[in-house]
């Protein structure tokens, strides 16, 4: 009776031990995984938005140079399930704080290039005066680089942005700014694109 009890006790100061030098192993490999884990994220990410962070994908944004706020806010919305994009889901739903913080630092810090579509001079010229009459400039700055939550424009995909705006003005797009929503009500599809087309040239 004595002997099993020694041998219970000694057994599980060995698995105590045991158990101890797994977590710590644990904790070892997780601090390796955490790191490859924002390369790789980072890894897929690019197969959607390019690899430069430049999108060469019709209607996927680039993420070059936008604000840093910008890309952490957007995640966080599309992680908590408010800004609904059901094809990132799978991408985001796991993130942690530190990896949305890491992604967005990475995409900021990369030069933001304009992709392959055609600008129309005719629409830049149009949209660039609904610019000045609608004052986008006061939130996205006169360079259109934006600033905090406040995306950059310049040099953005220009079917992408056709897009967003109509979802954003038809109050489509959940989670959207509100007082984004109010700048472009009322404004037509054929205005939408011309200020995208200027926009894009900035
Ligand atoms: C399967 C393709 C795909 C993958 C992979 C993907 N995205 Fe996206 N992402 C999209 C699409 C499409 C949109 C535009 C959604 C919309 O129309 O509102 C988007 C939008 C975004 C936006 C909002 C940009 C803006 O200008 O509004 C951010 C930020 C973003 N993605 C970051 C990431 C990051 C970081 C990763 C990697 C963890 C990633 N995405 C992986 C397809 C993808
Ligand atoms: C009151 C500030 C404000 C004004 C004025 C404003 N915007 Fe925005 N805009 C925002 C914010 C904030 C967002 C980010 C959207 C969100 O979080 O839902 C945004 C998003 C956008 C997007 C989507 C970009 C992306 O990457 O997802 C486009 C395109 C855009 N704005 C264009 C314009 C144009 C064109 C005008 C002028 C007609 C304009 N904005 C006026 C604040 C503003």
């Amino acid at each position: 009776m004595k002997s099993t009890a020694r041998s219970t006790a000694s057994l599980t100061h060995n698995s105590l031990a045991l158990l101890g030098a797994v977590v710590l192993s644990l904790f070892a490999s997780h601090a390796v995984a955490a790191e490859v884990g924002v390369a790789a994220r980072i890894r897929q990410c690019t197969t959607c938005h390019g690899a430069d962070g430049n999108s060469q994908t019709p209607k996927i944004p680039s993420l070059a140079g936008q604000p840093e706020f910008f890309i952490l806010n957007q995640l966080i919305l599309m992680r908590e399930g408010v800004r609904e994009v059901a094809i990132m889901t799978p991408f985001v739903k796991d993130l942690t704080d530190a990896d949305a913080e890491a992604l967005a630092k990475h995409f900021s810090a990369l030069e933001a290039k304009r992709s392959d579509e055609t600008i129309d001079p005719g629409l830049a010229a149009r949209g660039g005066a609904r610019v000045a009459a609608l004052h986008c400039a006061s939130c996205h700055l006169p360079s259109f680089v934006g600033h905090d939550q406040m995306p950059r424009l310049a040099k953005q995909r220009i079917d992408y942005m056709v897009e967003s705006l109509k979802a954003i003005r038809d109050s489509q797009r959940a989670g959207g700014d509100s007082l984004m929503t109010a700048a472009v009500a009322g404004v037509s599809d054929a205005d939408l694109e011309a200020l995208a087309h200027y926009v894009s040239s900035q």
